[in-house]
């Protein structure tokens, strides 16, 4: 298909295909196909403290919090001391990727969100100690994971020579627009481009070259003032305050204290690039690719062999970002690849369309100093301020507001691209989140999924179409647009999509973060849970039920994709009743499931 008329081609067949969320899409419902991608039977919604897969599946422990990392690692135990955790995988996993090396062997990278002290500490965070901030620093993290396949199975090896842990003081280095910027400077590193650490990396991203990709999102919530300060603009705009999200590390580590280091908070927000197969490297803060609340970053190559990395930034009435790099990607050469992201053109998204259409066309507004505004008489004064500032630039070029971008997904036909807006209970009410086309939804506590086409298929292209994949919502509960789209139903109920993914054959996976009280507007939904969807035909059918409380977030296959990884993220927060996965009186920890058919075939197909 001419993929420059795909758009309206499929929209003017009338078929449920590709608007399944539109007008033409809800005038045909009910003659949606069956789809033929997906294999497996839909499980319903579960409230169990347990993970449940379809029939024929099996889903296991890869790996837990607390768990060695290495052959010399202390066993797991909730009074394990800073050094203990260091050598043990971190806290509330996320995203992550599998890299394979042989048939055999492979690294997996994940994420090491962040952590909940009513379980890090015996003492549930009450008075914590110097040690028990270093320790929570070293549950942040980004883990290297060595896998071997041993018995049909992929296992940790924590005899892997790459294994490693990143920490949020592990030595890492600046890169791009904004290093070595005064707005980097600290006392302890006055050049601007040595940074410690990198923390509360939520999804991810992978290159072609081999690297990975971790995204630093709320970074605000663990600064804090020891003494009264002035919260500047810049401050505010991304949520720095004098009091902190109960980490408490500002207490204990200058650093996180903006009294005593006012720039600290504009050493991260950043992507970050780590080489899992070379332990010694050092984890490069990529500055081109802007400063905000990293979700994830999605890369595309563009048939021209620019690298294209689109970008949410979670939270609410933030934007959605694309970098396009300067230099091409050669394939098989990886050396001359590794600074692709160093330098390159930052955009950020303004979607446009008719109201109630649920569709529309949008450009991407140049992120560069001197363009589009962004200038000295409007406090924009280099390249490095438009980058650490990137929240500001964004809305001086007029930016379209959103609802949470989380995971953006490329689907591999290399032309779709996908991204959660997760909910937003300040649209429609905050003056400055208006509804708009794209996020029609007052206080939108269901989320949604937007899909964009780049003109003739090219991802460099400053115009794409767009249109609303789905609308989560409660039928049930609801008619109109809080019913959801009509590729919503009784069966398949969901809010907060999140986490989001494809696997070769194009199923889209779609995890998520929302509310689990199975009651009132969320009665149907049950505990946290991932689904699958058939982009061509809309259908969605549940795959994946978490333990309670939990969120189910990260994603990643074996190159064969006959095993999945799915991360199950802070199973009994809040101290809710959750055993998971051990069961027994043992404390719930966030687990890296391993997901496989019993009969060895392809997940999903
Ligand atoms: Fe860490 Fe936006 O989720
Ligand atoms: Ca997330
Ligand atoms: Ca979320
Ligand atoms: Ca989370």
């Amino acid at each position: 298909m001419n993929r420059r008329n795909f758009l309206r081609a499929t929209g003017a067949a009338g078929t449920v295909a590709f608007f399944a969320a539109t007008p033409v899409a809800q005038a045909v419902a009910g003659t949606m196909k069956k789809s033929e991608l997906m294999g497996f039977e839909a499980i319903p919604i579960s409230t169990a403290d347990t993970v449940i897969v379809p029939k024929g599946y099996v889903a296991d422990p890869l790996i837990s919090w607390g768990d060695a990392l290495f052959a010399n690692s202390p066993k797991f135990s909730q009074s394990n001391d800073s050094k203990a955790q260091e050598m043990q995988y971190g806290d509330n996993t996320d995203g992550m990727t599998f890299f394979p090396i042989s048939d055999t062997r492979a690294v997996l990278v994940a994420n090491n969100e962040y952590t909940n002290n009513e379980y890090l500490y015996p003492h549930q965070g009450e008075n914590i100690s110097a040690d028990d901030v270093r320790k929570s620093q070293a549950a942040h993290a980004v883990s290297i994971v060595e896998l071997v396949k041993k018995d049909g199975k992929w296992q940790v090896n924590t005899e892997g020579r790459l294994n490693r842990k990143l920490t949020a003081y592990t030595p890492m280095e600046m890169t791009g627009p904004a290093a070595g910027h005064d707005l980097l400077k600290t006392k302890d590193d006055p050049t601007g481009t040595k940074i410690l650490g990198t923390y509360n990396n939520c999804a991810n991203g992978q290159t072609p070259w081999g690297t990975y990709l971790a995204c630093e999102e709320n970074f605000n919530g663990y600064f804090a003032a020891s003494k009264e300060v002035e919260l500047t603009d810049e401050y505010k705009r991304y949520g720095v305050k004098e009091k902190d999200w109960g980490y408490d590390w500002w207490k204990h580590d200058d650093r996180f204290d903006i009294a005593k280091t006012p720039n600290e908070p504009n050493r991260f927000g950043w992507v970050v690039e780590i080489d899992p197969m070379n332990p010694n490297s050092t984890p490069k803060k990529r500055s081109a690719l802007g400063r905000f609340k990293h979700e994830n970053a999605a890369m595309a190559i563009n048939d021209d062999g620019h690298v294209v990395v689109y970008l949410g930034d979670d939270e609410r009435g933030e934007h959605l970002y694309k970098f396009v790099s300067k230099n091409k990607y050669k394939p098989g050469t990886h050396s001359s690849n590794l600074d692709l992201l160093e330098e390159g053109t930052l955009y950020v998204a303004k979607l446009d369309g008719k109201e109630g259409e649920l569709k529309g066309n949008g450009q991407w507004l140049e992120l560069t100093f001197g363009k589009n505004g962004l200038t000295p008489e409007n406090g924009f004064n280099s390249q490095a301020e438009v980058m650490i500032f990137a929240r500001k630039a964004a809305t001086h070029v007029g930016a379209t507001t959103m609802d949470r971008p989380e995971w953006v997904a490329v689907h591999p036909d290399n032309k779709h691209v996908f991204c959660t807006l997760t909910n937003n209970k300040y649209r429609g009410v905050k003056d400055t989140q208006p509804v708009n086309v794209a996020n029609p939804r007052v206080e939108n506590p269901y989320g949604h999924i937007i899909r964009w086409e780049p003109k003739g298929g090219d991802h460099t292209a400053t115009d794409f179409d767009w249109d609303l994949f789905v609308m989560a919502g409660n039928p049930e509960v609801h008619k109109g647009l809080m019913a959801g789209t009509d590729n919503v139903n009784k069966d398949n109920m969901f809010n907060s999509p999140d986490g989001l993914g494809f696997d070769a054959a194009g199923r889209m996976w779609i995890m998520t973060d929302g509310k689990y009280s199975n009651k009132d507007n969320f009665a149907g939904m049950g505990n946290n849970q991932m689904l699958c969807a058939d982009p061509k035909t809309g259908e969605i059918r549940r795959f994946l039920t978490g333990p309670i409380a939990c969120e189910v977030t990260g994603l990643t296959f074996s190159p064969d994709y006959k095993t999945m990884f799915v991360g199950i993220q802070h199973p009994g927060e809040g101290l809710a009743p959750s055993h998971f996965p051990e069961g027994g009186n043992a404390i719930p920890r966030s687990t890296v499931m391993r997901i496989t058919r019993k009969d060895g075939g392809v997940i999903g197909a």
